[in-house]
């Protein structure tokens, strides 16, 4: 917040019901996210003031979009600048908005008559309402968004960028019900809205999330609801009516920290026969370190000091750290194997494969005696990948980041086809 209080605001560029945007004159491309003092529900019909709930909805922005950021979800969210405003990139407002369900409820219900409450989508129900308050935001096809030709900072909203805001709104849904399933808290539905970045015409999560924007209920209970509901459900606004939502408000704020701390602990150890595989096990390193994965590289030959090897193994046993050993040892790989002979922790194997016995050589890795459940990877990128998987199923940021990364990838195919058709035209 030193350099924040320093941020020269300019002329404030839009107002809606809950915030204000404001230029930030020595900053191009960023602009100020201040939230308003009020809770709305039903268009503004009912407007409260509520003391502290725009602290407590920054606090939830900011964790919420940290979060995404740190897994890598593209999002306009730069800093948090005081308690009740953010730094963000500048985007031009695509103005729809993207409504993701896991569990049926509220409007779906009413617009699906027949459909129980807490049917689960699997996949996710994925819904579009165009931001029209006069029209109290009417449900749109994927058609009318089209038909629409929406034109923000340059770029013209068509089916490329309609798939790719579908795609990554099902992966930020993803990344927030695995962060809550931590607290034990359903995330029943989200809604989110996206923008194209001024500078760059890239499609980001722009807005804020918080929580006007979703449904959550603790250990899937509907009745101990945590969200606007309660504020939207409430017969008469009396000031311990307001207590109760502000109690839940402040529930959800501190959780949102929450989503940020690893649940399990992890690591990945390298064994490797020889230094001179130095640069392979480097590459499955930078790779580990890219999912948030500690990784320790050890040289040791279960051919030439199978003691060691084994002391070795029992210094990563002994401390209860949930381990992930990965063999690398060129011509014949015994580590791996013995390894796995010797440890209840998952193996993998990456031999340092050359072009002259490479063919040769992975049959080491491949062809074992009963009893051993290691696995074989021969990229070094793919090891890690592999492990941060298995990681993954106990520590939900290292989940978020692979389903970051794949969605991440799929955006750069989709991008890169729609380059490669635009340029043969
Ligand atoms: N990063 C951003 N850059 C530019 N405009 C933004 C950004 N984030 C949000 N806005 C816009 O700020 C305005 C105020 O937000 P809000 O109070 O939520 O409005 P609304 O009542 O329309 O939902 C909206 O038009 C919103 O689209
Ligand atoms: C606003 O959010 C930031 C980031 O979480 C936090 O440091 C700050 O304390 C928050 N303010 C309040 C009042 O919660
Ligand atoms: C999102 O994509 C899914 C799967 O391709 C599709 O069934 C659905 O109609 C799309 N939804 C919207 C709102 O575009
Ligand atoms: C979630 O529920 C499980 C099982 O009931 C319990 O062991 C765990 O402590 C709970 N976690 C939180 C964060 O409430
Ligand atoms: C959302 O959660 C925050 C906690 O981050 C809470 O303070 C706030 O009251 C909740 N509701 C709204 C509408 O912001
Ligand atoms: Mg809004």
């Amino acid at each position: 917040t030193a350099t924040a209080s320093k941020l020269n605001i300019g002329q404030k560029l839009s107002e809606g019901k809950t915030k204000q945007i404001f230029e930030l004159v020595d900053q191009p491309g960023l602009v100020l996210v201040q939230s308003k003092d009020q809770i709305t529900a039903g268009n503004a019909a009912r407007k409260d003031q509520m003391e502290g709930k725009a602290a407590i909805a920054n606090k939830t922005t900011c964790c919420v979009f940290k979060l995404l950021q740190e897994s890598g979800i593209k999002t306009a969210f730069v800093q948090q600048h005081s308690e009740t405003a953010f730094t963000a990139a500048h985007c031009e407002m695509i103005p729809i908005e993207w409504v993701c369900r896991r569990v049926a409820t509220g409007s779906f219900l009413k617009r699906n008559p027949g459909v129980k409450e807490g049917y689960r989508f699997t996949p996710l129900k994925m819904e579009m309402f165009f931001k029209d308050d006069a029209n109290n935001d009417p449900q749109w096809s994927e058609e009318q968004v089209l038909a629409a030709k929406f034109s923000l900072a340059g770029l013209t909203i068509g089916q490329c960028e309609v798939d790719i805001m579908n795609r990554s709104t099902v992966a930020i849904f993803e990344i927030l019900e695995k962060a809550w399933a931590t607290q034990n808290c359903t995330l029943v539905d989200m809604k989110i809205e996206f923008g194209v970045n001024v500078k760059t015409r890239e499609i980001v999560l722009s807005d804020v999330i918080d929580n006007d924007s979703w449904r959550l209920w603790p250990a899937g209970d509907r009745s101990q609801q945590k969200d606007k509901q309660v504020y939207r459900d409430l017969k008469e606004v009396t000031p311990e009516a307001m207590q109760m939502v502000k109690r839940n408000f402040e529930w959800v704020s501190e959780r949102v920290q929450l989503l940020l701390e690893p649940q399990a602990s992890g690591r990945v150890v390298v064994l490797m026969g020889s230094t001179s595989d130095m640069a392979h096990c480097e590459k499955i390193k930078k790779a580990c370190t890219s999912y948030g994965l500690p990784c320790i590289l050890r040289v040791t030959s279960a051919h030439k000091g199978p003691d060691e090897t084994l002391r070795i193994k029992a210094e990563y046993e002994g401390d209860g750290v949930p381990t992930i050993f990965v063999a690398v040892a060129g011509r014949s790989n015994g580590l791996g194997p013995v390894m796995s002979g010797n440890t209840a922790y998952p193996v993998i194997n990456c031999p340092p494969l050359t072009p002259d016995w490479g063919a040769q050589d992975v049959w080491s890795s491949l062809r074992l005696p009963s009893g051993l459940g290691c696995s074989t990877i021969l990229s070094p990128d793919a090891a890690a990948q592999f492990a941060a998987q298995i990681i993954g199923l106990s520590n939900h940021l290292v989940w978020c980041k692979l389903r970051a990364s794949m969605l991440n990838t799929w955006v750069s195919l989709k991008l890169a086809d729609q380059k490669l058709q635009a340029c043969s035209l």
